[in-house]
């Protein structure tokens, strides 16, 4: 019997490639993102799709993949496909979840760090030669120990940051729609609360939740506004959910002491002002870059691929399309 065709859109590390090309006719490509007209042109006569989270597939896409019958979005987030469409057309698409949580996570505190005790601004004074011996008011920042932390979206990720708090002797809140059970939020030592009681109080602001219609923006001018006066805010989850122009201003004028941004609106762009700011830390979307943590995101791709093309069975991770 012919193998399955999959086009894989990327170069991902590890060796599961190997595995996949045993079981299926596989064609690489890694010349980046492609328009919706070029997928569409790419993707007829295949059955398997391996996509980056910078890869949008939307209706026409799927239209025009006849064959298609599953995507695995090397991403926890699947903002970038249309899963309406998927499901619309029968296509499974799987995500990559539990995998990346702790890295993402170590890297939110990372973060936090940097932006409340200058960490980068530190290492650049070095490095211009500006350290002329230890002064009391030398590059002073603001203590972790003791303060408020306000997550919000208590998913994996949200709740591995909640799990870390207490070690930095930071109390947490955290706000999303549906509350944690109880028994969990007393594990992880936390409180809800509505998103405007946690913005009004915490000292850190960390956001975890997915990018969907409802949150777009879910941090505009006045919920910036709205936040605690010298408060920090951190954004490791998706660009969109800040509305960056509110948040440069916020940070201009003083209002936010800082911010940790992993993540942007348009990315790779960022809005030239954030670069000026220093007191702004960013990072080009590295929360899951770690070689253990890609290896095993890969290698979720592969395994999803080669159950439903070569094992024929829908994989446990498909979140739409699924028959
Ligand atoms: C994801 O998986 O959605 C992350 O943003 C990747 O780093």
């Amino acid at each position: 019997m012919s193998k399955k065709r999959v086009l894989v859109l990327g170069d991902l590390p590890g060796e599961g490639l190997t595995r996949l090309r045993e079981k299926c006719d596989v064609t690489v490509e890694v010349e980046g993102v492609a328009s919706q007209e070029e997928l569409s042109n790419r993707v007829p006569g295949y059955n398997g799709l391996l996509t980056l989270l910078t890869q949008k597939v939307g209706e026409r896409v799927f239209a025009a993949a006849g064959e298609l019958q599953i995507i695995a979005n090397c991403a926890v987030g699947v903002d970038n496909i249309d899963l309406e469409a998927a499901a619309r057309h029968g296509v499974v698409v799987t995500n990559t979840p539990d995998v990346l949580t702790d890295d993402t996570a170590d890297l939110t505190w990372a973060l936090i760090l940097a932006i409340m005790r200058g960490v980068v601004s530190g290492d650049g004074v070095m490095r211009r030669g500006e350290y002329h011996g230890w002064q009391p008011k030398l590059h002073l920042g603001r203590s972790l120990t003791g303060r408020t932390l306000g997550v919000i979206g208590a998913g994996r990720i949200g709740q591995a940051v909640l799990a870390r708090a207490p070690s930095f002797g930071v109390s947490t809140l955290y706000y999303q729609r549906r509350r944690l059970a109880v028994d969990l939020e007393q594990e992880l030592r936390t409180e809800w609360r509505s998103l405007a009681d946690l913005l009004a109080v915490s000292d850190v602001v960390s956001l975890h939740a997915s990018l969907q219609d409802g949150t777009r923006h879910l941090l505009d001018d006045q919920s910036l506004r709205s936040m605690k006066a010298g408060s920090f805010v951190v954004n490791t989850a998706r660009g969109p959910l800040i509305d960056e122009q509110a948040l440069v201003r916020v940070l201009q004028d003083g209002h936010l002491a800082g911010a940790g941004l992993d993540v942007y609106e348009d990315e790779p762009r960022v809005v030239p002002e954030l670069l000026t700011l220093e007191n702004v830390v960013l990072l080009p979307h590295i929360g899951s870059a770690t070689w253990e943590t890609r290896i095993r995101m890969a290698d979720c791709c592969f395994d999803d691929l080669i159950t439903m093309l070569a094992e024929k069975r829908t994989p446990k991770r498909a979140i739409a399309g699924a028959r």
